[in-house]
């Protein structure tokens, strides 16, 4: 880790006031600028809670009992599982205008920022159209142009693809990876699709009953198949059978493949070694 981190948690604990047993315990989160970091864990373990709090709605809008300590050096925007359940304009214009009108921005500044947002999220001439009679994949597009209105550093997506269809989640990804390459914007995200995770993210943490159990760079984190698996996590097919060869010797461990193409390059390596060791030992005789 290196730097002042962007956005970071110590010891931080939270129940709700509903709830008796803490829902966050202790928790320690550091992220730095541009990170891309992945949240995992089974339904109840914690992530949109965790989410909440990283953003800082937690305490804020919520009863319960804090303790902790939270900073963070940058805007940040959210984004939810629904968009649908957040808008509340009638039009994509009006809808993004709404995160920035009590920010101080003039009409012709707002007309500005819209036009910009709906290029980087590929929507541009959607301004007149009803945010409600969008694909799944476009609704989740306004709702992250909403949230990049106010030019945040850090975005926090909580499920953004786990009610859209595969086409619709591939275009939200795909926004995303844009984002961290243009944009350089710090994103945390929390996802049950952990291909598409294991793609995005430099790190990935795993919640388990308000406890962070892991927090590991992707490829180590995908690693632990046994405790992933015991706690409903969903690995990859791919990191599953790279992980195989690896133990058969027939592969190495890193970088894991996610892959059909990134495997047969794993094996391309290999091959390659092997033929260098050949001529070596060919040279030497
Ligand atoms: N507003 C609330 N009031 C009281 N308890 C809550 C509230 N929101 C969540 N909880 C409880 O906190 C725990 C963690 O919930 P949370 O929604 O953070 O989990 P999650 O990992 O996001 O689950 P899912 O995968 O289903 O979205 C659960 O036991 C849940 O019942
Ligand atoms: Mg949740």
């Amino acid at each position: 880790m290196t730097g002042q981190p962007i956005l970071s948690l110590s010891d931080v604990s939270w129940s709700y006031e509903e709830g008796q047993a803490p829902v966050l315990r202790q928790l320690h989160l550091q992220l730095q600028a541009g990170e891309a970091v992945g949240v995992v864990g089974r339904s109840g373990s914690g992530k949109t809670t965790l989410l909440l709090t990283l953003a800082g709605l937690i305490p804020a809008n919520y009863a319960g009992s804090f303790a902790g300590q939270r900073l963070a050096a940058g805007e940040i925007g959210i984004v939810f599982q629904d968009p649908e359940t957040q808008f509340i304009g009638l039009t994509v214009e009006e809808e993004i205008a709404f995160s920035l009108e009590n920010k101080g921005y003039s009409d012709q500044q707002i007309e500005r920022r819209i036009e910009e947002v709906l290029q980087l999220v590929g929507l541009q001439g959607f301004e007149a159209r009803s945010p409600f009679e969008l694909s799944g994949g476009e609704k989740q597009r306004v709702a992250i142009a909403s949230a990049l209105a106010v030019s945040p550093q850090i975005l926090i997506l909580d499920e953004p693809t786990s009610e859209l269809d595969p086409k619709g989640a591939a275009e939200v990804f795909q926004l995303l990876h844009r984002l961290r390459r243009e944009e350089k914007m710090t994103i945390v995200v929390s996802s049950h699709a952990t291909e598409e995770l294991a793609r995005f993210c430099d790190r990935v943490v795993l919640l388990s009953e308000g406890d962070l159990r892991l927090d590991l760079p992707t490829a180590s984190f995908f690693q632990q198949i046994g405790l992933l698996e015991q706690e409903g996590i969903f690995v990859p097919d791919m990191i599953k059978l790279h992980h195989w060869l690896t133990e058969q010797g027939q592969l190495q461990a890193e970088p894991t493949s996610l892959t059909v193409e990134e495997m047969i390059a794993a094996f391309q390596r290999m091959e390659e070694q092997r033929r260098g060791r050949h001529e070596r030992l060919n040279h030497s005789l």
